[in-house]
């Protein structure tokens, strides 16, 4: 693993293995988990107030943190910040780090007030550990402007720490020098040992800038859940050296043996499959083991830095 001075501080909480969080004193679970879960979810959730499976996906929620994970990503778009709120309840505020997302038609100044307002009521809590912009936009001069209202939240404590997600290079560039008061704590992009473009170039910029990356589609969307992906011989080297390990455990272990300031957010529906997930945590690939797994595993080449073609705000 590498090693950053303080950046990385591993600890033994309560047997819950925390990492710091973008070079603060933050301690966050090395794996998190991600809220989305399709669109035939959200539509009717979202005009007609019908979840299908909501106690099975609370129950995920519940499973992740009962099994040490405190990093939940959500967002407004996704109709489940009600199903965090729900899951949460009556556990102690401060030992979770809850993420949630703004959609770029609300970057206006006002308008992201009034995301972050109601996504703290979703969420039924009095601050969001990070907020981060879920796209960019199209109009730089609405992210400046969304920016600015996001230093504000952190003025008045609604939120902790900045983020970005879907940002290319460039982009992320451009946040990073106009924010003026609060630093860029994170980025999140598309990431897995089978899609590793951005190693090619957002990660190096993160990791001089001490700005932590939440992998989203960390199973490369469930690709990375069959046991043709990784391929017999790393299954059978990683029980020779670790005990017997799954095969997401082993695609998950991947980034936290190899970067401490990445954080895999595989998704939370299946509460079995959170609690397997959770066992990545707590055990090291050597760096034989990933060269062995990144050399079985065939990846794609897709651009690093997607932008949604739907953007128009
Ligand atoms: N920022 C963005 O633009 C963006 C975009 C997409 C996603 N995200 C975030 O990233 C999260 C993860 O994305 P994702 O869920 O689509 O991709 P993923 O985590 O790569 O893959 C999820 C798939 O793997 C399956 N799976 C998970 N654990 C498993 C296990 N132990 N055994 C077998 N199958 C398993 C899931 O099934 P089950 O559901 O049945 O467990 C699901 O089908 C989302 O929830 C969201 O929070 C962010």
């Amino acid at each position: 693993m590498e090693t950053g001075g303080s950046f990385i501080c591993l600890i033994r909480y309560a047997n819950m293995e925390r990492v710091n969080f973008a070079g603060s004193d933050v301690k966050v679970s090395p794996i998190g988990v991600g809220t989305y879960y399709d669109f035939r979810w959200i539509a009717p959730a979202r005009l007609l107030g019908i979840m299908p499976g909501k106690e099975r996906r609370i129950s995920a929620i519940r499973a992740a943190i009962d099994s040490g994970i405190n990093l939940i990503d959500t967002a407004e778009i996704y109709q489940s910040e009600p199903l965090v709120a729900e899951a949460i309840k009556g556990l102690p505020r401060e030992d979770l780090f809850l993420a949630t997302k703004v959609w770029p038609a609300n970057f206006s100044y006002e308008k992201l007030i009034k995301s972050c307002e109601r996504s703290l009521r979703k969420l039924n809590t009095s601050y969001i550990d990070l907020y981060q912009m879920h796209f960019p936009s199209s109009s730089k001069s609405k992210m400046l402007e969304g920016l600015k209202a996001m230093e504000h939240l952190v003025d008045q404590g609604k939120i902790r720490y900045i983020g970005i997600s879907n940002f290319s290079l460039d982009q992320t560039k451009m946040v990073v020098e106009s924010l003026k008061k609060h630093p860029l704590s994170s980025t999140q992009m598309n990431f897995s040992v089978a899609h590793r473009n951005i190693e090619k170039d957002i990660l190096p910029y993160c990791r001089e800038n001490r700005i932590s990356i939440l992998a989203y589609f960390p199973l490369a969307h469930g690709k990375l859940t069959s046991e043709s992906a990784l391929g017999q011989n790393v299954l059978k080297e990683i029980e020779r050296n670790h005990g017997k390990k799954s095969i997401t455990q082993i695609a998950l272990n991947w980034f936290i043996s190899k970067y401490n300031f990445v954080f895999p957010i595989p998704r939370a529906s299946n509460p079995d499959h959170v609690r397997e997930n959770a066992g990545a945590m707590g055990w090291r690939m050597t760096p034989e083991e990933i060269a062995l797994l990144e050399s079985s595993v065939a990846g794609d080449s897709g651009p690093s830095s997607p932008v949604d073609p739907s953007r128009k705000s």
